[in-house]
């Protein structure tokens, strides 16, 4: 069965949606049940999320734990972000079932992804050397 604060955050979700502005976007699935989570941040100058958005195509639990993974990440700086565990997720909830597990894994990984993107974004800013950004073919010439 499910915790109250499961319950709560499926049929109420927090921060549900694209947010405005955001300089970090973070897509990832579960290849087994099909289920996509995609986690928008903006992150300010001092490096603190101020607003963050979540759209989940999935299972409630996943609507579930990317709700909670929102509010735990909102008003934190991007490092702390990056700690936020499932265990973490799952506790805050207080529990899910063990085969609803790999939803709060989504979630963690979401936010991870989202920080990722926008590290990229921003080194892509400051001219900083992007690895991916090499160009093959150039250097055949
Ligand atoms: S069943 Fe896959 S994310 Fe929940």
């Amino acid at each position: 069965m499910y915790s109250e604060k499961v319950l709560d955050h499926f049929q109420n979700p927090r921060n549900m949606g694209e947010i405005e502005g955001y300089n970090g976007m973070g897509m990832v699935g579960n290849a087994k049940c099909g289920d996509i989570m995609q986690m928008f941040i903006r992150v300010n100058d001092e490096g603190i999320i101020e607003d963050v958005g979540f759209k989940t195509f999935g299972c409630g639990a996943a609507v579930a734990t990317s709700s909670m993974a929102t509010e735990m990440i909102k008003g934190k700086s991007v490092d702390e972000a990056l700690k936020l565990s499932n265990a973490a997720v799952v506790e805050a909830l207080e529990g899910l079932p063990p085969v609803k597990i790999h939803c709060s894994v989504l979630a963690e990984e979401a936010v991870k992804a989202a920080v990722d993107d926008y590290r990229k974004r921003k080194a892509g800013e400051t001219g900083e050397a992007q690895p991916e950004e090499k160009k093959p073919e150039e250097e055949n010439v």
